[in-house]
């Protein structure tokens, strides 16, 4: 999949790439910049996640963000991805009540941003959501084991699938394949869980915190770039620290302004 003779990554080459052993990456996107940085790196899917709720929005939890605030992001991004498959969440209140819902917000989504598919948290109690928005033409990115959304139920930031668990996740991925899944998001689960799983499953189970042994890794992007000071999780390397770069550049401007240093002549016009 990661040939370049690839034009735009669709949700077959999901199930290619976990036939030849190609594996699939994916980041978090929230603009269109950003977007076309990591769709000419040939990333193959960019997520419009609703991680922007804390990145984009500096909500506390992922439970605050709407699709109004969404909507908006996911078009920067479609436009600045010409190969890469974006999917969008649907945010928390948007699609649990009933199918109905859930087909109505996917449409939403597809319609007002054109993102290619849509992503939701939960196994076996939003089977019939995905069966109806999959049903519908939209391709539905299933995402389990610790579920942001479901933050206070779960207890906090809890690794999910442990001990006896475990028989629960791989019912849970099992039952959003046979919905209708075409990937599955598996989060904080230990590695020979979350291996097991992408063994047992036919579409590619996509990693955060489930070790090497699936078929593919998705991060959020400011976390790998090193954007924010905060916490970032165990499972996050940095490959960068953008945030300290940021900072030297932005000081740097400023000192230059404040001597009149800058704008000098070659910055400035002429009469
Ligand atoms: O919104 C998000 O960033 C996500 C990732 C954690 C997969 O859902």
């Amino acid at each position: 999949m990661s040939e370049s003779i690839v034009k735009r990554v669709r949700t077959r080459h999901f199930v290619s790439a976990k036939q030849s052993g190609h594996v699939i990456t994916g980041l978090t996107c929230y603009d269109y910049l950003t977007a076309q940085i990591f769709d000419a790196a040939e990333v193959d899917f960019l997520l419009v996640g609703d991680s922007a709720a804390n990145t984009v929005f500096g909500y506390d939890s992922t439970v605050s963000v709407t699709v109004d605030e969404l909507i908006p992001l996911a078009r920067g991004v479609v436009r600045g991805a010409q190969r890469a498959l974006v999917v969008a969440d649907l945010p928390f209140g948007s699609y649990e009540s009933n199918p109905d819902q859930a087909l109505a917000t996917a449409t939403r989504f597809m319609k007002e941003s054109g993102v290619h598919a849509v992503k939701l948290e939960g196994g076996v109690r939003v089977t019939e959501h995905i069966a109806r928005i999959s049903g519908a033409g939209i391709p539905v990115m299933a995402h389990i084991g610790f579920t942001p959304q479901s933050e206070h139920g779960l207890g906090g930031h809890v690794v999910q699938g442990r001990g006896e668990d475990a028989v629960k996740l791989i019912a849970d991925g099992k039952a959003v394949e046979a919905a209708g899944a075409f990937a599955v998001v598996v989060e904080m689960v230990p590695r020979a869980v979350a291996t097991k799983l992408a063994q047992e499953l036919t579409i590619p189970v996509i990693g955060i915190g489930a070790g090497n042994g699936v078929d593919g890794q998705i991060l959020v992007w400011t976390d790998l770039a090193g954007m924010s000071t905060g916490r970032i999780p165990t499972f996050v390397e940095q490959y960068a620290n953008l945030h300290e770069t940021l900072t030297g550049a932005v000081t740097r401007w400023q000192d230059d302004v404040r001597s009149r240093a800058f704008p000098d002549a070659a910055h400035s016009f002429e009469d």
